[in-house]
């Protein structure tokens, strides 16, 4: 009820069909599993939940022979507890060589009782947990800004990027094309760590500067490392994830000895209302132009709601998915979908709170439910769960029973379906010549709506207005919606509707 590698390996077929180039696999290496694999205990191997090496080996196999690539996910940030390296600092007590791989540090207070300083983990309470010594007394507190299953690695010490090295070779000699990395603007740690003054705003997307635990300077000298390595495997890419909100300073992890690419988030943080989409567009674009690189897009991913809720639920909020489905293909570079959205799949919050998973509900002291509702497993076929995701009758996270209109076997055939727009789209895309420039042509248009051009003269326009506005004349190629019923005066782009256009 986990789902495997083996799983995705029989599913490459369905992966061909939607018309994708690749796949990235959230992490699969040997984990206890505090927060769905992002805690790593050996970053060499695969766990055996999902399989082993040689079934990866496979898994890249086959999509290599599908022309896709594989792309995984990394973790450098941080540990599991369960790493040998965090065993052996517990172990080997203060002061010692095996600690400074990690940030222990003395407590404040008379007898060290406070936490070093007043950082919070991103999950929710101190990013500071205290460990138990020897001899059986309170002892130091090491660093986790996230859960404290996951403590943060001293990337000063030299052991950390020398084993990084290590696994990134381990992985790019296997034959997988590159990775997405985890936490890339966090890596680096002021030297003091000293307290956070207490109005910062603490935001997962980095905009307030003085928030000094992200975006650090010595944090390119880590991607630099990484890409010296990855360089030596030609065609090999990286994908940061760096939530670096101002363009300049995002725009540094993109130099051409850093990251190849990287995740900007504004569209994914982007209501859906014309000027928002507009302005989060030509952020990305900005950055990639300061760099000189290719951006990337995203809808959601598997920390945030599902865009169909974000967007307003039910029929509005697919209509609106859809419709922003042809914005994020229309634009110049690499777009990422998130397992189901080509299904139309909702963010489920209707999971019982005994059967969450995400460290954040229990860290939060259960006022935040986390983000499982967006990694319900996708469903297959049938009308009852677990929709053939699995031959157990549990799936790791109860899937609805309300999903079976959301089938795969339920879309394929139907036109009007989320799955065959999805299909449609990439196809569409596919047959467009790559874009020569990371940028777009913004035409006017009316009031809550947008409309530009790409360079090869494809128009892609946006109505997040409550009214219906003419369609720009031109070739319709693909529309998220019905664009009927057609004026006297010509055709109409309705409410919560996008279209691809070739102009005449
Ligand atoms: C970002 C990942 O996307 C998220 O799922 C994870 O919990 C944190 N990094 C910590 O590794």
């Amino acid at each position: 009820g986990l789902g495997d590698l083996q799983g995705v390996i029989d599913r490459v077929g369905y992966l061909e069909l939607l018309g994708v180039d690749g796949v990235w696999l959230s992490p699969i290496m040997r984990s206890p599993g505090a927060d769905h694999g992002y805690d790593v205990s050996d970053p060499r191997d695969v766990d055996p939940l999902f399989g082993d090496v040689e079934t990866l080996r496979r898994l890249v196999e086959t999509l290599h022979a599908a022309r896709m690539v594989l792309i995984m996910d990394l973790v450098p940030n941080h540990t599991s507890v369960e790493h040998p390296w965090f065993a052996a600092a517990v172990d080997a007590g203060p002061g010692s060589p095996e600690r400074e791989r990690y940030f222990f540090r003395d407590g404040l207070g008379e007898d060290g009782s406070l936490p070093p300083n007043n950082w919070p983990s991103v999950f929710g309470g101190p990013a500071w947990t205290r460990v138990t010594e020897h001899d059986g007394t309170p002892g130091q507190w090491y660093l986790h800004l996230f859960a404290p299953e996951q403590p943060d690695l001293d990337w000063s010490h030299p052991d950390v990027g020398a084993d990084l090295d290590e696994t990134l070779r381990f992985w790019l000699d296997l034959g997988v094309d590159g990775f997405r990395i985890d936490v890339a603007h966090g890596l680096a740690k002021p030297d003091d760590l000293a307290d956070l003054p207490d109005d910062v705003e603490i935001a997962q997307l980095v905009v307030d500067e003085r928030d000094a635990r992200w975006d650090r300077p010595g944090v390119h000298d880590v991607h630099r490392r990484i890409r010296a390595v990855v360089d030596e495997y030609p065609g090999a890419a990286t994908f940061g994830e760096v939530w670096v909100g101002p363009v300049d300073r995002f725009a540094r992890y993109l130099r051409p000895d850093e990251l190849h690419f990287a995740f900007h988030f504004a569209l994914t943080g982007a209501p859906f209302e014309a000027g928002a989409v507009r302005e989060a567009v030509d952020s990305t674009l900005e950055a990639s132009r300061i760099a000189g690189s290719t951006p990337t897009w995203a809808l959601s991913n598997h920390d945030v709601v599902r865009e169909v809720t974000r967007y307003g639920n039910g029929a509005l909020g697919t209509a609106r998915a859809r419709a922003m489905l042809l914005v994020e293909l229309a634009l110049p570079g690499i777009a990422f979908i998130y397992n189901g959205a080509e299904l139309g799949l909702p963010s489920d919050f209707s999971i019982p709170h005994d059967r969450l998973t995400d460290p954040t509900w229990e860290r939060s002291g259960h006022a935040e439910t986390g983000r499982d509702h967006c990694r319900v497993p996708i469903p297959w076929e049938g009308t009852r769960p677990p929709y053939g995701f699995s031959t157990a009758d549990h799936t790791w996270l109860p899937m609805p029973t309300s999903w079976g209109r959301h089938t795969v076997e339920a879309q394929i055939e139907d036109p009007g379906s989320t799955l065959s727009l999805y299909r449609a789209a990439i196809e569409t895309r596919r047959s467009w010549p790559g874009p020569r420039t990371a940028s777009v042509e913004w035409y006017g248009a009316p009031s809550g709506c947008l409309a530009f051009r790409r360079d090869d003269g494809v128009v892609c326009a946006l109505n997040t207005s409550v009214r219906s506005v003419p369609l720009p004349h031109g070739e319709v190629l693909l529309s998220s919606g019905p664009l009927t019923p057609e004026t006297p005066t010509g055709a109409i782009l309705p409410p919560d509707t996008a279209v691809w256009l070739r102009p005449h």
